[in-house]
């Protein structure tokens, strides 16, 4: 089985549902509060352990009820949970979120998520260098995430990078993960005033571009290529739709698939996880996804 090794936040999300935002200072009605498991770097690798890889998290939470539970979940999910530190003195990570008509708004507290460290990954270097692939979300500090880039670069270990939210990146950086998955927001601040064709171009088969709606898009070294979204109708909670995505590219790389097969499946499983509620709950398992492509 391969080994895949999520590095990266974990959050309690909030959400709110409601058919008006308010405005600054507008108090107004909605309709429910649920809380949910969630953080992109979780939530990535629940999508990963649904697919059937073997999962390592490294990660934080804080010592409060909330950082036990984190840790249940993904124990429950099947993933390998030693490299996850309860920090004494920090709150667990949370994500405020708002939806309307399926789609989201989004406040995130970092909490312990903002203390995985430099210092902190080295304890598991021994570790590491055992996956297949390492994934990595922008809900850390910056520097860690150059120093691990930096460093699965020198151990020939591949990476996947979600720049996700959106944080400027030295192009070092970028030439050094082997995938890089911005949506078109992000890739609008990663390559600033330059030509979404021309940034592709820059990086055949490496930089895939998300486009909600219309799939992903990348170049193929001659062209570009479109790999197309699946219509979704039912649209109930968008949340967690581009960590599924990530998780599921992710399993199409360890088993060797092309680039367009595994965005294939990313996309499959992202329309699928989208039709419910809550960004973990509606990530399917693999049998669903290859009968949905
Ligand atoms: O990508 C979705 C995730 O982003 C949510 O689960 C929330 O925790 C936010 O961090």
């Amino acid at each position: 089985m391969k080994k895949a090794a999520v590095i990266g936040s974990i959050s309690t999300d909030f959400v709110v549902t409601t058919e008006v935002i308010p405005n600054q200072g507008e108090t107004v009605v909605g309709q429910s509060f649920q809380t949910f498991f969630g953080g992109k770097g979780a939530n990535q690798a629940v999508a990963l352990s649904r697919a059937g890889v073997d999962v390592f998290m490294l990660g934080a939470v804080g010592s409060d009820s909330f950082g036990k539970e984190l840790i249940r979940n993904l124990s429950e999910n099947a993933i390998h949970t030693e490299m996850i530190q309860t920090i004494e003195e920090s709150e667990s990570g949370s994500a405020h979120i708002q939806i309307k008509d399926g789609d989201n708004r989004i406040v995130i507290i970092p909490g312990a998520n903002d203390l995985i460290s430099i210092e902190m990954v080295k304890q598991y270097q021994e570790e590491l260098q055992k996956m297949d692939i390492i994934v990595l979300q922008n809900e850390i500090p910056l520097e860690t995430i150059e120093y691990l880039i930096d460093w699965c670069f020198e151990h020939k270990i591949k990476t996947i990078y979600n720049p996700a939210p959106a944080k400027e990146i030295a192009g070092k950086y970028i030439d050094k993960v082997t995938y890089i998955t911005p949506n078109e927001h992000e890739t609008a601040l990663l390559f600033k005033g330059e030509a979404r064709e021309n940034v592709l171009k820059r990086y055949p088969n490496k930089l895939i571009v998300t486009l909600g709606e219309q799939g992903a898009v990348f170049h193929d070294g001659e062209k570009e290529v479109v790999v197309p979204a699946h219509r979704v109708t039912n649209v109930v909670d968008t949340t967690g739709a581009g960590d599924t995505f990530n998780g599921y590219f992710a399993k199409g790389i360890l088993d060797g698939k092309s680039l367009a097969e595994s965005l294939a499946l990313g996309n499959a499983a992202s329309a699928l996880a989208i039709q419910a509620k809550g960004a973990q709950d509606g990530i399917p398992v693999y049998e669903k996804v290859v009968g949905a492509l």
